[in-house]
């Protein structure tokens, strides 16, 4: 199975823009590592020679463009997942192997919560507490992890808390973090980035008295829309071939799924209209601008909201990573086509704009809190993460994961600054999204710079270029054992990962 490059120039001049880099960096200098044929490259061919692994690592600085969706088919939502009647519990997630009709009339074998690809959306509260219940019904070990939630570590489904078939747990937690767009997956060492890519991950919304106050747009499936990004490659029979698709460097495919929608496009009214953005792909980054030029506001980062609307014209988010946006369609001209495309110009989501006017949202200038204190910003490097290599290569302080090994301890409720460095090799090097579990933090500099206003809100992933120093500052509300690792999923898989114990 193939993936066919559109052009080489354009190969070409994408490798150059996007690189290996991040948002608000400048082009990146044209790496060693560039020359590359527009033949088709193999995925699957298992025994490669030099050349070909050279291919392979350039291959995740997507020089493989997403086929531009038609827009044909209207864009799925997940469903809102239902309180259970029972007492005690309150929600029950089971993780299912189905077939789902991805292309017409042909059924792909997947994994869902609660369905056969993808899951429901769990909508929680600040200040509840949720009995949740996790029931594994693969053939296979899994996990339940809950990105972005601060939760104990017994509870936040890392590799340690395997659920075997047919085996079920039940995790309890108050929730007490602020309004933001968390998710979950699994977590299982060695299957994390094949059951990811099969289809397991589901959204959860947590609201606050805030959120709901602010005024934003807040209509689910009107002027609120999750959108899972995901690219997939699929074999000749339209299947999911994780082990033929598989790149050491992250998997990377050519067809573009939003929510499990193939070619989708989305239906809106004139009026300002929330986007939940969610890079839940195994590896790929996408950057997210209108075909119009126009610009869009964010207004939340991971783990809640921005203190004021940030306008941007592109918005970068790195596997894992989310951001939430608001388009004005009411000052758009909707006269011309719109849609949401990628870097390179592919168009991810078409928009089809209807003529009524919808609901009266607004964007308030000020929407939290958040802040660096001169003490956080004055506090000494306690921890330092050096994250090294690629393909299998990867190290996290020349080492790769030992589930017998703790890296790290902190003490609970305090906070520490973590230094992350990422140490470029001969070929430059390459990005890698950094995430914490069980932990929002916040990010104190960039190579010593303050970071871009879109980054001055709660984080639990992070984009860290070549020879890029982050600084965050980090604090555990809960004890336990906790994961930090790269979310290219298959450079988790590699060992790109380390454990931080909290007591
Ligand atoms: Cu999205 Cu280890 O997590
Ligand atoms: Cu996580
Ligand atoms: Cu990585």
């Amino acid at each position: 199975m193939g993936i066919k490059i559109k052009n080489s120039a354009l190969a070409i001049s994408i490798l150059v823009i996007s690189g290996c880099s991040n948002t608000n960096s400048q082009p990146e200098e044209e790496m060693d590592h560039s020359t590359m044929n527009a033949e088709e490259m193999d995925h699957s061919t298992m025994d490669m020679d030099d050349d070909m692994k050279e291919n392979e690592h350039m291959s995740h600085d997507e020089v493989v463009s997403l086929n531009d969706s038609t827009g044909e088919n209207e864009l799925k939502l997940p469903s809102m997942l239902e309180r259970d009647n029972e007492e005690g519990v309150v929600y029950t997630v089971r993780a299912q192997e189905g077939k789902t009709e991805i292309f017409d009339g042909i059924e792909t074998t997947t994994y869902g919560y609660n369905g056969t690809f993808l899951g429901p959306m769990l909508r929680l509260e600040k200040g509840e507490t949720v009995k949740i219940r996790t029931i594994n019904e693969l053939q296979e070990d899994t996990t339940f992890h809950w990105h972005g939630l601060e939760v104990s570590g017994e509870e936040d489904g890392g590799p340690h808390s395997v659920i075997k078939p047919g085996e079920e747990n039940i995790i309890e937690f108050e929730v007490a973090q602020e309004a933001s767009t968390l998710w979950f997956h699994p977590h299982p060492v060695g299957k994390t980035a094949e059951q990811v890519y099969n289809g397991l991950a589901g959204l959860i919304y947590i609201e606050d008295d805030n959120s709901k106050t602010l005024g934003l747009p807040s209509d689910y499936g009107k002027n609120d829309f999750p959108l899972i990004f995901q690219d997939k490659t699929f074999d000749d029979k339209k299947q999911l071939n994780y082990s033929a698709a598989m790149n050491e460097d992250g998997t990377i495919g050519d067809t573009l799924l939003i929510n499990g929608t193939l070619n989708s496009k989305l239906t809106v009214n004139k009026e300002k209209v929330r986007l939940r953005l969610l890079n839940g792909s195994n590896a790929r980054n996408f950057t997210f601008k209108l075909n119009t030029g126009d610009s869009f506001v964010q207004i939340a980062t991971d783990g809640g909201f921005l203190n004021e609307p940030v306008t941007l014209k592109e918005v970068t988010l790195t596997p894992s990573e989310r951001a939430e946006i608001v388009v004005d369609f009411s000052q758009l001209n909707t006269a011309k086509d719109v849609a949401l495309i990628n870097e390179d110009g592919s168009v991810l989501l078409p928009f089809e704009v209807s003529d009524q006017s919808g609901m009266n949202s607004s964007i308030p200038k000020e929407m939290n809190n958040f802040s660096l204190t001169e003490k956080e910003m004055n506090l000494p490097i306690t921890k330092k993460v050096e994250l090294f290599g690629m393909m299998d290569q990867v190290t996290i302080n020349g080492k790769k994961f030992d589930p017998n090994r703790i890296d790290f301890t902190q003490e609970q409720g305090v906070t520490e600054v973590w230094e992350i460095y990422n140490k470029p090799d001969e070929m430059g090097g390459m990005n890698h999204p950094f995430h914490i579990h069980g932990t929002q933090f916040k990010i104190l500099s960039r190579d010593g710079k303050e970071p871009a206003e879109n980054e001055r809100g709660w984080k639990d992933s992070i984009s860290i270029k070549p020879d890029e120093t982050v600084k965050i500052a980090v604090q555990f509300k809960h004890k336990g054992v906790y994961m930090f690792h790269c979310h290219i999923l298959e450079h988790e898989e590699n060992g790109m990962m380390g454990q931080v114990k909290v007591e």
